[in-house]
């Protein structure tokens, strides 16, 4: 199997993970396939010479089609938290379904599959016991290779702090560390494992920033950024997060789920299971991500 020949396909083509993949894989000249549900939103990738393919997630046939012939996989559970999906749990669940068979029946060699720091959790976990079905299921599949990326905490996940009474205001406890990662890392992670293809068998790995940080360390990081060292952090109420979660459209489902996540995170249960490693070091730190990326929007945001 040589690179040019290769043919890969990825799911979720658009998103922040999906994108950077796609790109990469590009890059080497290798053949790509890239699945989302709108044309529109691909086409910068068709620009760059991938071949779309239009397909909702929960169509098993489409997905089934769109697999045909395909060397390797980026495979991930695209988040659904529009209000009028009632089930979040079965949602992903008919996703890992789809997903399952589609490698089955396409005889794909080798898949990389996003999950999640906390994954090895069944349950109590919210959103992540998904990625630990989505674990599971890849990882019954006779003869696929199967690597999952366990992915930290999104730094992007942070636009959706705010600063509040002059305060950084979050649901997280304020000494609870989080093992930051930007999108950009974990896309570039899967690329390299899938241009590598070197896993065998059924694994994971977790792929992280340089440092995990806390609310109060990432407040005074964001502080220093904005010049106004000495940001103070406040935790809200998990009643006031749930608020703001309702008045963003999340269902109900996925609010629930939420609030789980949170309060797992807070008690220590869902964390980190290895320490930093040196491809960690090597990743973008969380002071270069909230300099270049959160502070301006901050900075917008209270102009
Ligand atoms: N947030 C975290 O800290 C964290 C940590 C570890 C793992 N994860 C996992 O990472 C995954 C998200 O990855 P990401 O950030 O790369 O994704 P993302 O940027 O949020 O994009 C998700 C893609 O899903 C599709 N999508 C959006 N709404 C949809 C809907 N209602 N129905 C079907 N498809 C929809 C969109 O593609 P089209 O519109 O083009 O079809 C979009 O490009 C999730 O599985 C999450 O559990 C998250």
């Amino acid at each position: 199997m040589t690179m040019e020949k290769r043919q890969y396909v990825v799911t979720g083509a658009t998103s922040r993970t999906g994108n950077i993949v796609s790109k990469s894989l590009l890059e080497t000249g290798a053949r790509v396939r890239v699945l989302g549900r709108s044309a529109k939103r691909l086409e910068p990738l068709a620009q760059l010479g991938a071949e779309v393919c239009i397909v909702e997630p929960l169509d098993a046939e489409a997905l089934n089609t769109a697999f045909v012939g395909v060397d390797a996989a980026y495979v991930m559970l695209q988040p659904n938290y529009i209000p009028d999906h009632p089930d979040f749990r079965g949602y992903q669940d008919r996703l890992v379904d789809n997903l399952g068979r589609a490698l089955e029946q396409s005889g794909v060699s080798h898949a990389v599959g996003l999950s999640s720091w906390g994954a090895e959790l069944p349950a109590g976990n919210g959103p992540v016991a998904g990625l630990h079905r989505l674990e599971e299921r890849l990882g019954r599949i006779a003869g696929l290779n199967f690597l999952a990326l366990r992915a930290g905490y999104f730094m992007e996940n942070l636009f959706s702090l705010h600063l509040e009474g002059g305060a950084l205001t979050g649901p997280f406890q304020p000494e609870t560390k989080l093992p930051f990662v930007a999108t950009r890392d974990v896309g570039e992670a899967a690329a390299n494992a899938l241009q590598a293809l070197d896993f065998t068998g059924k694994g994971c790995l977790e792929v992280k920033g340089p440092h995990a940080s806390d609310m109060l360390k990432t407040a005074s990081i964001l502080g220093e950024a904005l010049g106004r060292p000495l940001l103070p952090y406040t935790m809200e109420p998990l009643e006031t997060f749930r608020q703001k979660l309702t008045r963003a459209g999340c269902s109900d489902s996925i609010i629930e789920l939420m609030l789980e996540v949170v309060e797992s995170i807070n008690s220590g249960r869902l964390h980190a299971q290895w320490p930093h490693s040196p491809e960690d070091a090597r990743r973008m730190s969380l002071e270069t991500f909230i300099r270049e990326q959160w502070a301006p929007r901050i900075r917008l945001e209270n102009q």
